[in-house]
Order: C-alpha cells, then structure tokens, then sequence
C-alpha cells in the first residue's frame, strides 16, 4: 500500500456517512475536532488483488483442478472421468437427464448444421429476430400457463436485467436473504430502498412489507418481492403460497427465480408455483435452460403487457446478441420432450425418493430439502471436508459437490447431491454406502489426524 497524501475533507455528518471502515479511522479524531481529518490511503488495484485473493480464490493453490475447476470428461451421465478414473457423479443440474439425450444431440447438430452458431446476428430489437425465436417463447409460454414468455440469451444476466427493469426508484424491493447471486446484483443495481427477510420468514417478510408501504406512500411507487422456487443449495421451496396470501394484506407484485423447479416441479414440470397450487398469484418468473434443458439460454413469463414491456426495455437483451439459433433449435426439442416423456420427472423423482429415504434411513440430515436438491450436512472443519471429498473420490468413485464455509456455517460440510432421471437404484445403493464409510471416518476423526495437505498429482 502507498501513502499518497493526507486528506482534510470537510464533512458535517456522521463519519459513517463515508464508509464504515473510514468511520473507524475517523472516530477517535473526530471527538476533539469540529472538522474531520483522516489519513487517505490509496492503493494499486493489481497490488491489492494480488495480496487478497478472493474468499474462494485464496484455496485455490490447492484446490484449483481438484475441488475448484475440477474437469470431467467424457458423455454427459451419471458415470464420467475424473483424473482418468471413472466417477459416478451426482454434481449436474441435468435433472432429466436430457443432455445425452439421442433426440436432443440429433436436434443439436441440425441446428449447427443448419444455421451455424452465428445466426441470427445482433440483438433481438435490431436484427437478431427469427420466427423459432417466438415460436420458442409462445410454446415456452403456454408450459408454464403464462400469458406470454421472453427468451434470455443468459439467465445471471437476465435475472439481474429483470429486476433492474421492472422497479423505479419510487418502488421498494423486499427479498428473501438466500437469494441466488444474481437476484442480489440485481437488487443492488436498485436506487430506491430494499428490505431483506430471512430464508423463507413469512412472518418478517409481512414485517418488511409494512416498512415498504410506508416508504411506498410517500413515493407513490410499488412494492416487488423477489423469492426462489425451489433454493439450489437446500432444495427448500420458496413460500410461494404464503407470499401470495399476503396479496390479500398488501399490494404487492411478485418476482420469482425458479431455475431449478423449471421441468422437475409440479404435475406438468411448469415449475414450483404449479407444485404448490399458486400458478395465478406468481406475477412474473424466471427459468433457466441451464438446469432440467441441459443447455444456455433462460426466460422469463408473465402477462403479456409486462412481458411486452421487458421486450423493450431489458438492458441484457436490447444491448447484446440474441440466443444463436442451434440454441433455440435445441430448447425447442428439449421441451418437446419435456412434454412428451413424463417418465423423465418420474424418473428422476423415483431417485430422489431412493436417495433421500435411504439416506435418513441411515441417520444423515440432509437438511429441510423438499426438492431433488440432496444436501448431506455432517460437522467437520475445512480441512476434514476436503480429506473426506478426496477420500469419496479417490477410494469410492462418488463424485459430488462439496460446500463449506462461508456458504454454510463454520463446523458444517455439506456435500451436495443432484438426482437426475439418469442415476439408478444402484447408483443410490453406492453413494449411500459410500458416505457411510466416510461418515464413520469423520466420526472417528480420521480425517483430522490425517488431513489433506496438497492433493496428489
Ligand atoms: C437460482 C438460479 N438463478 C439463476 C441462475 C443463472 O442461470 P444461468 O446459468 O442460465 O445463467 C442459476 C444458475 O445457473 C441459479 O441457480
């Protein structure tokens, strides 16, 4: 760090008004002076990057390839390569099973083949617009029994561009605090206020809302309140029944993330609002193909006027290419078989069912999933938790997600499992007894005594 100079900066309120950190600085100087001096620090920006890493980024000497950007190789199915050894992997949203699927590669390559990766150029507004981009999102639409949908090149972006649209400063955001990422990078592009509930606390949430009310009188804007279906790290559902119920107490629209129940919830696979029987009071929501589609590319549905209104004023999409069209050739297969073959969410579900029992059955918590998000919670420090996922991967060819501190409490590993309508009895049978062997290694402390200090090449 350089010390470049001493600012004097004139300032009348609060030092916390500056920052908190320079608050801390500020404090002791400010008791004594009316003006508030404070040393300012500058620093290059390629110096501090290098000295901080990153919270994931600091591990990754010796994570990287193992437990960060590890590759797997070969066929997308429940058994890949991993470091030239077979895995059986349960760390792929592909829910259906729908990435290997023979239809799904054919109708792929005919798309490339077809039209290349280019077509259509530019953005949908200017000169990226086809006719199986709108047959895409009517047919996309009807799935999910909204008035009408509008495709997303990316879902983050999307998500984020979504919310940036739909609110002025005058509105206030109220929104659930798991949220996935890309709901809080769209919640900070907002200029007015936002109130946060905790995880799916219908009780606070009505408590926020009375606060956004108050602030909604005097700015005579609207309420929005951002929820998920179905969280991707618990498998919880998001309250959507409840949320909706407080319509009758305020007013309020609702945007809600379903990107993993789009195709695995609800009779048809419309997703989490149909699984809860509350499709009507779900104003506007967002799904992804990158989940049960297998694939890139997301949407969003809702009544025609607000989707017409996104249309034209989604920075994400006025801004930037549209979906290349061996994509939308692609979602158009993906849903026709997401339509035609029931079997595949019942597929997957009977191994949700499989796994999940079995795995309380053998005295596991796996959490308050209600979803085929299977998260295994045992207690371990970091370091127990990469010996154990080295010792899963290594010894019993089980491949899964590992999820450790700051995303889940200090003391807690969780070791995340995605079913999919691929995976087999079997391949439960194994996992199961698999983390019986490590859970009785961690038990016993095994894991501890010996931790991994490097992981082999
Ligand atoms: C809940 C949720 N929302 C949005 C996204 C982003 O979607 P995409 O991968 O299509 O950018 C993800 C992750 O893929 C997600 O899990």
């Amino acid at each position: 760090m350089r010390i470049v100079g001493l600012a004097v900066p004139l300032r009348f309120g609060p030092a916390a008004a500056i920052g908190p950190a320079a608050g801390r600085r500020a404090g002791a100087f400010q008791q004594c002076f009316f003006f508030t001096f404070y040393p300012r620090f500058s620093v290059d920006i390629f110096d501090r990057i290098s000295a901080n890493r990153g919270p994931l980024g600091s591990h990754s000497h010796y994570a990287h390839g193992y437990f960060t950007f590890p590759k797997l190789e070969g066929q997308i199915n429940p058994r890949m390569m991993f470091r030239g050894k077979e895995v059986l992997t349960w760390s792929l949203n592909n829910y259906l099973g729908l990435a290997n699927h023979p239809d799904v590669r054919q109708a792929d390559i005919d798309g490339a083949t077809d039209y290349g990766m280019a077509y259509p150029m530019g953005a949908r507004i200017m000169s990226g617009n086809s006719t199986l981009h709108e047959q895409l999102e009517n047919e996309l639409g009807d799935f999910v029994h909204k008035p009408a949908a509008l495709l997303l090149n990316f879902g983050y972006q999307g998500v984020v561009s979504i919310i940036d649209a739909l609110v002025s400063r005058h509105d206030v955001i109220v929104y659930d605090a798991e949220s996935h990422a890309c709901i809080i990078d769209g919640v900070r592009l907002h200029q007015g206020k936002r109130f946060v509930f905790p995880h799916n606390n219908v009780e606070n949430l009505e408590k926020q809302l009375v606060r956004a009310k108050r602030i909604t009188d005097e700015t005579g804007g609207g309420i929005l309140v951002i929820t998920e279906g179905m969280f991707g790290m618990s498998g919880n559902l998001g309250k959507l029944r409840e949320i909706v119920e407080l319509k009758k107490k305020f007013d309020f629209r609702i945007f809600v993330d379903d990107a993993h129940g789009f195709g695995t919830m609800g009779p048809t696979g419309a997703g989490t609002a149909e699984h809860l029987a509350c499709e009507a009071g779900v104003d506007v929501i967002f799904y992804t193909f990158a989940k049960s589609m297998a694939s890139i590319g997301a949407f969003v549905a809702g009544p025609e006027s607000v989707i017409e209104y996104l249309r034209y004023n989604m920075r994400s999409q006025i801004f930037a290419k549209s979906l290349p069209m061996p994509l939308v050739v692609g979602a158009l297969k993906r849903l026709e078989l997401m339509r035609s073959q029931p079997q595949l969410r019942e597929n997957l579900w009977t191994i949700v069912r499989a796994l999940q029992s079995g795995l309380r059955e053998k005295g596991f918590n796996i959490g308050t999933t209600e979803s085929p998000v299977t998260p295994v919670l045992l207690n371990g420090e970091i370091p127990d938790a990469t010996a154990l996922t080295f010792d899963l991967r290594e010894n019993h060819g089980v491949f899964c997600s590992i999820v450790v501190y700051p995303v889940v409490p200090k003391g807690v590993i969780m070791l995340r499992l995605i079913p999919t309508a691929v995976h087999t009895l079997a391949d439960v049978a194994q996992t199961i007894a698999a983390f019986e062997a490590v859970a009785a290694k961690l038990d016993k402390g095994v894991y501890s005594k010996t931790p991994l200090t490097a992981v082999p090449a």
